[in-house]
């Protein structure tokens, strides 16, 4: 990265870093608490109301407009500045607004990542401490460039994403459909017609937060395992995401692909 585009980065980690712990203390005053784990009970759990977006491609945008029509406000970035982003915001509405990466990645405490993966290392990690982050992404080396521990497995894209976001829980999600299922597929019916959203993380509750937010949107979350193991199995090339599944026919699936062999 060269000196100016460093010193960009920084000057914005450093502002998200001030506008989260003001928002963090007026959180506090307010008896709230940001982006610190809860310790109520699961089901007495308020969904996540603020959402950054980083992205405003095909699943950025697609994520955005599902979102919005779930009543969530959406702050959303891409890597050429919100000035580039007026119309996709006019479009989706007073619910939804422009922002740099870094304040869009402190708006609020989920943050979709809907970048090419090759891009990850742009992100500024020190703005994402503390969200629950959704890692969309997914490894094509042909587009990302190859990343020889990845073509070697020894681990996965995701797990690469949380070392860099250190401080973020990493949840995969948002990565195995389309995103024009994404925009049309979802529905109000039962869990198990819904069309299946795998997630994987090792937080139980930033994996029940985006959980509770897929299934908002018409689909149905269903929870792979960990990042490595779970990531593995959600992630390109895996029989899993090979075609689109209801949450019935993915949880068969998934029964098979745990099986030892
Ligand atoms: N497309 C799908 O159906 C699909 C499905 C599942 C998963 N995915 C995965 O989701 C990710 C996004 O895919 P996509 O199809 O939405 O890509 P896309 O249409 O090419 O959009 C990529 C977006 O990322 C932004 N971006 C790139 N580098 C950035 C950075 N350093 N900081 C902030 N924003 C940055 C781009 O901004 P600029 O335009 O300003 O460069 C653009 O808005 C990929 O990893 C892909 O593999 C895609």
């Amino acid at each position: 990265m060269d000196s100016t585009r460093r010193l960009r980065v920084e000057r914005r980690s450093a502002r998200a870093l001030v506008a989260n712990y003001i928002h963090e203390l007026s959180e506090r005053h307010n008896g709230a608490g940001h982006r610190e784990a809860s310790t109520e009970p699961e089901e007495s759990k308020e969904t996540d109301s603020r959402i950054g977006i980083i992205g405003s491609g095909n699943i950025g945008a697609t994520a955005a407009r599902l979102f919005v029509d779930a009543g969530r406000e959406v702050a959303i970035a891409n890597s050429r500045g919100p000035e580039t982003l007026i119309e996709v915001v006019d479009g989706l509405g007073s619910l939804a607004h422009a922002a740099d990466v870094a304040d869009a990645a402190a708006f609020g405490d989920l943050v979709l990542v809907a970048v090419p993966f090759g891009r990850y290392r742009e992100l500024p990690a020190p703005a994402f401490a503390g969200a629950t982050v959704i890692d969309a992404t997914n490894y094509y080396p042909g587009r990302d460039g190859h990343f020889p521990e990845l073509d070697a497995d020894q681990t996965t894209s995701s797990e690469l994403l949380a070392d860099h976001l250190a401080g973020a829980r990493v949840v995969k999600a948002f990565n195995s459909l389309p995103s024009r299922t994404l925009r049309d597929g979802g529905n109000r019916g039962p869990r198990d017609d819904r069309l299946a959203l795998f997630v994987a993380g090792d937080d139980p509750d930033a994996k029940a937060r985006v959980g509770r937010l897929i299934e908002e949107i018409g689909f149905a979350a269903v929870d792979t395992g960990g990042l490595a193991d779970g990531g593995r199995r959600q992630q390109p090339g895996s029989p899993l995401i090979a075609r689109e599944s209801s949450a019935r026919e993915a949880e068969e699936a998934l029964g098979r692909a745990m099986q030892p062999t």
